[in-house]
């Protein structure tokens, strides 16, 4: 099949990528010429796992071709829309002039019979105004959501857990195209829910909004533990032994951040604020409030544990990005903290495997440099992002490095006995 996607971030340069790799021709289009030229060039704008060689793969083929010219989109039986919705500049809501636009610029190329596809996360009720404009054109529109993870998203995208079909006028249309885009994906037996426009907006950020509320939850409890001696890493195996929890997204520490979830969980507020049910999501208030406490607690922690001033001490932050595996440092807890600690007067000098270059461009006057030089005369040390390259340091080369062996694990992922026996002073978030 034809395919084209418009926008070609996180969401659509992976999308695009992986529908070539199963062998659809795909012209992926976006309005900023640099990116579109590295893309061209199989190489990936930003740090994804298995994007570059997918890519490459891709465009060797010629299944897949990158453009800044809408009109290449023409011919195209399905046009997916993957442009980004972030916070609004003034307020909590989505801002959807993106969205908007895009659609703008594809209308002229948009043939009868033709299915428009939106991925983007957009406020529930967008879909159906959408609709209103795209089917005067003959064409259907189908809303898709996405639910790939930065660091897995070519697995993600390649087998999704779950298909959800948003479908209004030309239903039948709309779901025979999205089965043969799916063509793979279904035949692996994957799960597939048709509804209207409505659900399947809903869908997507109701995901987040409780993937969210589960990781403040097991930051509460970190509270909770921090203040009666708890251990909530112990707290979270048990209640995740109960199958109706689950372990997974039960790791106390320094919170969410990212693309998706904290604006998605403050859009979901003004989204139901307008609807008249704000009273409905009124927790996700709280929920934001948790996660971004944690933040607090890393740089009290940090101010506590150098007798009370940070100005001068040297501050070594390891982490920027937002997980690991993504150089994204879009709403990064681990970015926030460095800058908070850094305008405080520490000397916080901060690394990362990937990250730096993003997290130089939105904080300039951060200092950054290697690990070791991160660790060098370090007065105390911060992680703050899982990745590997951290979590499997050598407690004992790490202490021969620093000033003073102190550190906080604001992910709860060091093996932390050999730190202590290295005779580290290890702080855990939640745990004594
Ligand atoms: C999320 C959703 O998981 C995905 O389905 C959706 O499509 C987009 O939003 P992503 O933003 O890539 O994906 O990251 P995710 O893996 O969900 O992690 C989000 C944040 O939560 C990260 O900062 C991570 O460090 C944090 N997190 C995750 C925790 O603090 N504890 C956990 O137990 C899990």
């Amino acid at each position: 099949m034809k395919l084209s996607v418009i926008g070609c971030g996180y969401l659509g340069a992976v999308h695009a990528a992986a529908m070539a790799s199963i062998g659809h021709s795909v012209v992926g289009i976006d309005v900023d010429a640099d990116k579109i030229a590295l893309l061209n060039s199989g190489r990936a704008p930003f740090f994804e796992p298995g994007l570059s060689d997918l890519l490459e793969a891709a465009i060797a083929s010629g299944n897949l071709t990158f453009s800044t010219d809408f009109a290449d989109a023409a011919g195209a039986e399905a046009h997916f829309i993957a442009v980004g919705t972030p916070q609004s500049k003034d307020g909590l809501s989505a801002d959807l002039r993106y969205v908007h636009s895009a659609v703008d610029a594809l209308l002229p190329y948009v043939a009868p019979g033709d299915v428009v596809v939106g991925k983007s996360t957009v406020p529930v009720g967008t879909a159906e105004v959408l609709a209103e404009r795209i089917n005067p054109a003959g064409a259907f529109l189908a809303w898709n959501p996405e639910f790939l993870r930065e660091g897995f998203a070519v697995e993600d995208t390649l087998r999704p857990d779950r298909l959800v079909y948003g479908v209004g006028e030309g239903a039948e249309r709309a779901e025979s195209v999205l089965d043969a885009v799916y063509h793979v994906a279904l035949d692996a037996q994957t799960p597939k829910i048709i509804a209207g426009y409505a659900t399947s907006e809903l869908v997507k950020v109701s995901a987040n909004a409780f993937l969210a509320t589960k990781i403040s939850f097991i930051n509460a409890m970190a509270e909770i533990a921090e203040v009666t001696g708890a251990d909530v890493v112990k707290l979270a195996d048990a209640i995740g032994m109960d199958a109706r929890i689950g372990r997974r997204f039960l790791n106390a520490g320094v919170g969410f951040g990212g693309g998706c979830l904290p604006k998605d969980i403050r859009a979901f507020r003004a989204r139901a604020e307008e609807l008249g049910v704000g009273h409905s999501v009124r927790f996700l208030e709280e929920i934001d409030a948790i996660n971004l406490r944690r933040r607090d607690r890393v740089v009290d922690l940090t101010t506590t544990l150098l007798d009370g001033d940070v100005t001068g001490r040297k501050v070594a932050v390891l982490g920027l990005a937002f997980k690991p595996n993504s150089d994204d440092v879009r709403d990064s807890p681990a970015v926030d903290i460095a800058s908070r600690l850094a305008a405080l007067g520490a000397d916080v000098v901060a690394t990362d495997p990937e990250a730096i270059g993003n997290a130089r461009r939105r904080e300039p006057d951060l200092v950054f440099g290697t690990l070791e030089e991160a660790l060098t005369d370090a007065d105390i040390v911060l992680l703050l992002t899982e990745w590997k390259d951290f979590t499997g340091i050598d407690p004992a080369w790490a202490a021969s490095l620093v000033k003073t062996p102190i550190i906080i694990d604001g992910r709860n992922a060091l093996p932390h006995t050999e730190w202590i026996d290295a005779l580290w002073e290890y702080h855990g978030l939640g745990r004594r």
